[in-house]
């Protein structure tokens, strides 16, 4: 079976670039992506390509190659529905605020409305890949809802998580490590469906990288990744704080590490701590999965993850208030970065937002930079916190377009996401026009700490002791 129609619901950070890498490996399959978010469709059909809703390097490029041709955004659902052959679901999985599981499990109502919407609208028989992260065994309740619709139409259930990381999505989707595919291939249609999908796939990526499996090992296995990445993170972390206190630094240590070809040198920057929409929502839902099983040591082995991670954040905004001679209060510190990782305008659980909250809590004031996240969605992010009023975030953090502008005045500067090019700014002029003694926190460590020393900075960096 060649699919030759494709309807993808949800137009966010997984299935935008998805699509549009699928809709440029595959000139003969017409993709649609839909969302219920007006705003967001129309920012994807904007005609200025920096308007696009998603920062994601090279995407530009691509939508502009394929959109109007095999690519089409739309907030029509149902016709996208009607139409297409194959169906993504690629909607977000939130940790649930609310009811059993709150804080924890994954939140599935988008899911379950994207199943009844496609049971309602399908006159024909339809291949639906969940593309979303979702729980292990989720696969049976979609199937349960789209059998019991009573009108004949056949649904075949795959699972093909997506492993892209933001920031370098293009190339993740271009050369991806794997790709992976869950199906029921004990049966013939289970079959047809997985090399249906199989066959999209094969336009670009290696067939021995093609890995087939049964549908819960494939949602199992998306869980188990970000768990283990995730877990890398926070292992390196911990060590930071011991170099931090025995004068070893994180960084030559991570080397030594890395270079043993078991571990491997990837997922070993120490740094203020791991954020993402991904990260902590994966590991909270698998310790909620293990606990629902009653495997108790489990879970607990699992959230020790979030709880070092949590203790990284909270630690750098406690040095900071330390160092500044036990008070912040009234103090400028500036903010580089918000994202919460370089190269994406996305800030979801970003570090920056939990160590803004304690320094406003102390009373600082805070200035931030970030060349490509909003005003808006920073106080969007603190207001979400509800730590306090709108008008004293307004108050207390300013938003600067301009870094030399936010550093000025300042006691002190912390970095809160690796951009690149912090790295090349005049750090003599920004000491210049700081207060003294001038202080940097980079979370990150990518700043030399010898050239900064020479300019009069004192300077820190997480997991390095001297
Ligand atoms: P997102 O919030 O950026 O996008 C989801 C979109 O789905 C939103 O635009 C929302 O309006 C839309 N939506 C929700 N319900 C809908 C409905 N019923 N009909 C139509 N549209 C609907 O989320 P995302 O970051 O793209 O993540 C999507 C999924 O992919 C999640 O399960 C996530 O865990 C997983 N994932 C994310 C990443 C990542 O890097 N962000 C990577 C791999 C997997
Ligand atoms: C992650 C997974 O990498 C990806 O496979 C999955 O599909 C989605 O979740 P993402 O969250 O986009 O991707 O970015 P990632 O590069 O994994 O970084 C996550 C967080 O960990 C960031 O805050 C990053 O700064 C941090 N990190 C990563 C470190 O602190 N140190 C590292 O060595 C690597």
């Amino acid at each position: 079976m060649k699919i030759k129609t494709i309807c993808c619901i949800g137009a966010g950070y997984v299935g935008g670039p998805t699509m549009a890498v699928i809709a440029k490996q595959c000139p003969y399959i017409e993709v649609t992506v839909v969302d219920i978010n007006e705003s967001r469709i129309a920012a994807w059909n904007s005609k200025n390509l920096d308007e696009l809703p998603i920062f994601e390097p090279g995407l530009a490029d691509i939508v502009k190659e394929t959109r109007g041709k095999n690519l089409f955004f739309s907030t029509d659902i149902d016709k996208a529905i009607d139409e297409a052959e194959m169906i993504f679901i690629s909607v977000n999985t939130p940790t649930k605020t609310y009811g059993k599981g709150k804080g924890m499990a994954a939140d599935l109502k988008y899911i379950e409305l994207c199943a009844r919407q496609i049971a309602k609208v399908a006159k024909q028989d339809k291949i639906v890949v969940e593309k979303s992260t979702l729980p292990v065994r989720t696969a049976s309740a979609i199937k349960s809802i789209l059998d019991n619709t009573g009108n004949g139409v056949k649904f075949q259930i795959l699972s093909n998580p997506e492993f892209l990381a933001e920031g370098t999505a293009v190339q993740d989707l271009l050369n991806p490590d794997r790709v992976l595919i869950g199906g029921d291939t004990s049966t013939k249609e289970g079959e047809i469906a997985v090399q249906a999908l199989v066959g999209i796939y094969s336009n670009w990526v290696p067939k021995d990288k093609i890995l087939t499996t049964n549908v819960w090992s494939s949602e199992l296995s998306k869980l188990t990744a970000n768990a283990f990445l995730a877990q890398r993170v926070s292992s390196i972390n911990a060590m930071s704080e011991i170099c931090e206190k025995t004068g070893a630094d994180i960084k030559e240590v991570s080397k030594a590490i890395g270079m043993d070809s078991r571990i491997g040198s990837k997922f070993l920057n120490a740094s203020v701590g791991f954020g993402g929409s991904c990260f902590q929502k994966d590991i909270l839902n698998l310790v909620y999965i293990a606990k629902s099983y009653g495997l108790n040591k489990v879970a607990d082995y699992w959230e020790q993850v979030i709880i070092m991670n949590d203790h990284q954040k909270n630690r750098f905004s406690d040095n900071i208030v330390s160092t500044l001679y036990n008070t912040v209060s009234g103090k400028k510190i500036t903010f580089l970065g918000w994202a919460f990782k370089k190269d994406t305008n996305d800030t979801r659980e970003s570090p920056a937002i939990k160590v803004a909250d304690n320094l406003l809590s102390e009373q600082a004031k805070i200035a931030v930079f970030d060349p490509k996240v909003t005003e808006e969605r920073i106080y969007a992010d603190l207001e979400y916190l509800n730590s306090r009023s709108p008008k004293e975030n307004k108050d207390l953090l300013k938003v600067c377009l301009d870094p030399y502008e936010a550093c000025k005045e300042s006691h002190a500067i912390a970095i809160l996401t690796e951009w690149d090019e912090f790295k090349n700014y005049n750090w003599k002029q920004v000491y210049d026009n700081m207060q003294k003694p001038a202080f940097i926190f980079d979370g990150r460590g990518i700043l030399d700490k010898k050239t900064l020393e020479e300019i009069g900075f004192t300077y820190y960096k997480i997991g390095s002791g001297n």
